[in-house]
This record gives structure tokens, sequence and C-alpha cells, in this order.
């Protein structure tokens, strides 16, 4: 193959404002970053609690690098398990109260290896159309018919619960806290269904994990419904602040997919290095009440100003997408706000549907009351009166 097909397909996004590449930052301290030798607020990154930054976790890595070596050697079932893996299994499981909890690669590798293997054919996966790309990779993997409903509709859930036939199993599948919306799903509503249907839940927790909730055990303690999610998947790389996932819930379940989940069994396992720093920033979520507090003040007070401003949407988190419409005005709008010295990335779509790019604005507890001054005064400054 020639580089024609390529300069063709990349000449293609170009044109409609879908080309993509990475920004390298020089330097970034969980609050600030550094682009081309100048600093700029971050307000669009995952890293909810500022823990990538923290001494504690960065001390845990070092050791680890200093006891086992850099890499793991192989995969979980070859030669790649330490005792780190084992520790963190067990630290994920006490947190979230489960009974046990497999790792992962990473939240991608747990969905698109967890989903093809809890359902397959026979089976009916019912899914929020709204779910992560991951979820949706996964659930087209498996061999189960794969039905999506409109986003947080259980009125449209029930329907499609009672009149899809499934000579095998149900599963419900959802994002807890929606990656791009900033809503949550109707947990309770879902596990009152999935009992009136005779259907497992499949929880992705992924941006809930460390901040929502009693202690920051996520969407299911926010619901009142822990115990009555079958499998929890969350990732270590955003809360947590460092990389590697999970899934939770009974040992037989987890046992299960460490036998059948091809992402666990046919790729290399996480460094124990990073484990024993996953283990350690867990340790610190489980006592990060003031964190969690600081964050979720200012959440609410940034969502109160965003009302104000008509710029607010339903839901109401740390993850606060201003929509703009079209992929061209979601560039533009990032480029304004790098102006104005804030870094906040366009989302456009396949992450998002046609017509719906946006700034995806998340806020942090790394980040300073003068931060959140400096970000309200450069929306006044662009979005100047017009509703996203
Ligand atoms: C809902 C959801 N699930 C899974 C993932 C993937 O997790 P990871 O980044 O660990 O691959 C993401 C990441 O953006 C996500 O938003």
């Amino acid at each position: 193959m020639t580089d024609e097909f390529f300069s063709a397909a990349l000449d293609d996004l170009r044109e409609k404002g879908l080309l993509r590449e990475p920004r390298v930052f020089t330097a970034c301290d969980g609050r600030t970053i550094t682009l081309s030798g100048k600093k700029y607020l971050l307000f669009c990154s995952n890293d909810y609690l500022g823990l990538s930054q923290d001494a504690r976790i960065v001390r845990a890595v070092e050791e680890g690098l200093a006891k086992y070596g850099f890499g793991s050697g192989g995969s979980r079932l070859i030669s790649g398990t330490r005792t780190a893996h084992e520790k963190l299994e067990r630290a994920i499981a006490q947190y979230l109260r489960a009974e046990s909890s497999v790792l992962f690669g990473t939240g991608y590798g747990a969905n698109s290896g967890a989903i093809p293997a809890l359902a397959g054919k026979g089976d009916v996966i019912f899914a929020d159309k709204l779910n992560h790309a991951s979820i949706i990779d996964g659930c087209l993997l498996s061999k189960a018919e794969f039905v999506r409903y409109p986003h947080a509709d259980m009125g449209a859930l029930e329907r499609l619960l009672s009149k899809t036939r499934c000579t095998g199993r149900r599963w419900i599948v959802t994002d807890g806290l929606f990656s791009m919306d900033g809503d949550l799903a109707p947990l309770d509503v879902v596990c009152g269904l999935a009992k009136k249907y005779d259907a497992g839940v499949y929880l992705d927790d992924a941006h809930a994990f460390g901040v929502l909730g009693e202690g920051g055990r996520g969407t299911a303690s926010v619901f009142g419904v822990e115990g009555k999610i079958d499998v929890t998947v969350g990732t270590l790389g955003k809360a947590a602040g460092g990389a590697g996932a999970f899934a939770t819930g009974s040992k037989k379940m987890t046992d299960y997919l460490v036998n059948k989940a091809r992402t666990y069994i046919f790729s290399t396992a996480i460094p124990p290095a990073v484990a024993e720093g996953d283990l350690k920033a867990v340790e610190i979520l489980a006592e990060s009440g003031d964190r969690r507090k600081s964050l979720l003040s200012a959440t609410s007070d940034v969502n109160a100003e965003m009302r104000k401003r008509g710029l607010a949407r339903v839901g109401e988190s740390y993850i606060i997408p201003l929509v703009v419409g079209s992929a061209d005005k979601a560039v533009q709008f990032a480029g304004a706000f790098l102006e104005a010295g804030i870094f906040i990335q366009a989302v456009r779509p396949p992450a998002v549907a046609e017509g719906s790019a946006r700034l995806r604005l998340t806020l942090s507890s790394a980040q300073l009351p003068d931060d959140r001054t400096a970000l309200l005064s450069a929306v006044d400054k662009l979005f100047d009166g017009r509703s996203a």
C-alpha cells in the first residue's frame, strides 16, 4: 500500500475538522501544563483528585522499580504476576467492598475483554447509547445480540427488555458517570429492571471510581445499589492518577474472567512498580475525603455559574460539556481558550455524535479558586451571552 491512501484519508479528516494530533506537554503538574514554553491552566484532565503528581505515589513507584525492575516480562498467567499485582487486586476489592477483583492493562482492555467473555451467542446485551467506545467495542466483539437504548431512557430499556427474545443470558451494560456528558446512569432503576427481567448488570465506573459516593466507592454507592451490580469495571488512570484497570465482583466471576477474558490472558501484565503506585493510590483514595469534598464543592460552584450563564446541561458533575455544534467550531473555541491561557481539548465525532462537538471541561481538586475564576472570565469572553 502506498502513502496515497493515508494522505487522502488524512486530507479528508482535515477538511472535516476532524484531524487529530497529540499535544505534547513539556511539563505538567496536574494543575498547569507547559506547551511550547508557555504555561496554561489545565481544564481537561481526568486526574480529578490530582493524584498523578502525589509524592507518596511517586515514591511507591520508585521503590517498586528498585524492588522489581521495570517490566513484568509476561502475561499474568505465564510469568507476569508479582506480589504487587496480587496486593493491588486485594486492595481494590477491599476498597469497593467486593469479594474479588482482577486487573487489566487498561480500562479499554477490561471492557473489550470482559464483555465478550461474559456475553456470547444466544445472549443479549442492552447498552446505553452513550456508553464509552471500549464498551461498544466489547459488545461488538462478543457474539451476543447488541441492543442499544436511548441515553438513560429507562422506559425504552424496559420496552426492549420485555420485547427482545433471548435464549441465553441478558446483560445491561452502562457507564456510571458518562464520560462526555457528565451525567449519571439511573442505577437504581437499572438494577430494578435487571431484577425484573433477570439480567446481569455490568457497570463501567471509570469516571466515578474514587470520587463519587460514600468513600469514593462510585455510582453504585450514590444510588444505594452496591451489592446489586454483577460486574464493576474501573480504571486506575483517572481519579487514581496512575494506569491499569480492574473488574470486581464475585470470586467465581473474576476466576471466570481470568480464564476467559482474552485481553487478560493474551497481554503483558502492567509493570509491578506501576501496580505498587496504583496500590498506594487506592490506599490514598480510601482516605481522600477532603480532596473529594473540595472537588465536589468546586463542582457545585462552577455548575451554578454555568447555569447562570445558560451554559449548564442536565447533569451536574466535574465533567462539564460545553456543546458548540460543529467540529470546526469546537476547534476554534479550544484555540480561543488557549489564547486566554486555558487548555481544554475539543471533543469531536466519533467521540461524540455528529453536530454535538464540544469542549469537555473537567474540574480537579488540584485547581485553585483563582484558576476557576480565570476559567469563568474566559467563558464570559468567549461565549458572550450565547447558550451552549
Ligand atoms: C467510561 C470509560 N471506560 C473506559 C475507559 C478506558 O479506560 P483506560 O483509559 O484505562 O483505557 C475510559 C477512558 O476514557 C472511559 O471514559
